[in-house]
């Protein structure tokens, strides 16, 4: 696909106050981004399965600024918060770059989450996003009392997954119903600036999949995925984790328009290994995952050799275990759940999730 983007541009209006609510969920990668170069520019493409269950929530004000600066509050779960308002802050500067409107603005930024903050759950992604789908919002209001024609859908939900990009790279595929891609496939397929979304390819097998996240650790991480993503540049293996990444996602959209399951399992397991198998070989090294991480994956792969369910699970950048599977083995994996895996580690805690609709206005 072409990289031409076509930004809104909205500089000025007589300031006014106003509101908007916005929720988006995090994402499960099934092919990872993993490495970055320029301006959030993914090194490979990559394929996500959009969540449901784990959203996070946000409300923006907006109030005619007073005096020279502006200002932004930044409130999650009711506490002011300001490390992750200046990570907001920035994010609203970037789209002010085009659309000055903002800079007469003072804003007020209030977050919560569904899903407990020391999960360990990718928070980046649904926070960015609906923030991004916030400021996005903000634009349209404000445009459309200039001028009443309605922007275009899917014109709006590209630039949410712009900018949301822009906050953090995984953020972007947040915004579509069910699985998205980022990245380019092939000069017509997939883009390196926004998601592409996945719906209407997906086989009905790969409908309402479901993703038990199963919480091993729920301890702030070692080593960011910013970190994580810069020691992809110098790594011994970058070259061939950028060419399999590409050669996965090509693969995994066949897989997702035919409805391989078989394929699928093997996929998606490879690509979390091969994740943390980058961070294990790294310069420095690190490792992330825990000692039960390793034990729920030895059980799901006997689980399913056992049993024939046809479950697999993925890792993000931390310990915790995503077990995917489809809708009609529920019961059946929620008693594996409940009584093979929680034994482990009777504190762990696991969270049902599925597939989900995407970033939208509450
Ligand atoms: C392992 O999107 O969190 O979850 O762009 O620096 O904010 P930044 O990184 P981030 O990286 C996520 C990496 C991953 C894989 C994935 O979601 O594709």
């Amino acid at each position: 696909m072409t990289e031409h983007f076509e930004p809104m541009v909205i500089k000025d209006f007589t300031p006014m106050a106003g509101t908007t609510q916005w929720e988006s969920p995090s994402n499960i990668a099934l092919v990872k981004y993993w490495g970055k170069m320029g301006n959030q520019i993914p090194r490979n493409p990559s394929v996500s399965f959009t969540l449901q269950n784990c959203v996070t929530r946000t409300q923006i004000d907006w109030f005619e600024k007073k005096g020279n600066s502006s200002e932004l509050d930044f409130y999650f779960e009711g506490k002011l918060k300001p490390s992750f308002g200046q990570r907001i802050q920035k994010l609203i500067a970037t789209i002010a770059e085009q659309n000055t409107v903002l800079n007469q603005y003072s804003f007020r930024i209030s977050s919560t989450n569904t899903f407990p903050h020391s999960s360990g759950i990718a928070s980046s992604a649904s926070a960015m996003s609906a923030c991004a789908a916030g400021i996005i919002d903000m634009l349209r209001q404000i445009r459309e009392a200039q001028d009443s024609n309605p922007w275009d859908e899917d014109y709006f939900k590209q630039q949410i997954s712009f900018y949301s990009r822009l906050g953090s790279g995984s953020a972007c595929r947040s915004i579509y119903p069910n699985a998205a891609l980022w990245g380019e496939v092939s000069p017509d397929l997939g883009s390196n600036l926004w998601a592409t979304p996945l719906d209407h390819l997906l086989h009905d097998d790969f409908r309402q999949y479901q993703d038990a996240i199963v919480i091993v650790d729920d301890s702030t991480k070692s080593v960011s995925s910013t970190m994580g993503h810069g020691l992809m540049n110098q790594h011994v293996f970058s070259k061939i984790r950028f060419e399999e990444g590409l050669r996965n996602t090509e693969t995994m959209l066949n897989i997702l328009r035919t409805g391989d399951i078989s394929s699928f399992i093997d996929i998606v397991e490879r690509e979390a290994l091969q994740l943390h198998a980058m961070m294990m070989t790294s310069n420095p090294s690190y490792i992330l995952i825990k000692p039960n991480t390793l034990a729920i994956i030895e059980k799901i792969r006997q689980y399913r050799q056992d049993s024939n369910v046809p479950l697999c699970f993925t890792l993000d950048a931390g310990p915790n275990v995503h077990i995917l599977y489809p809708f009609a083995f529920r019961d059946k994996v929620k008693e594996f759940i409940e009584t093979e895996i929680i034994e482990l580690n009777p504190k762990m805690n696991w969270i049902a999730d599925e597939m989900g609709l995407g970033t939208k206005q509450i």
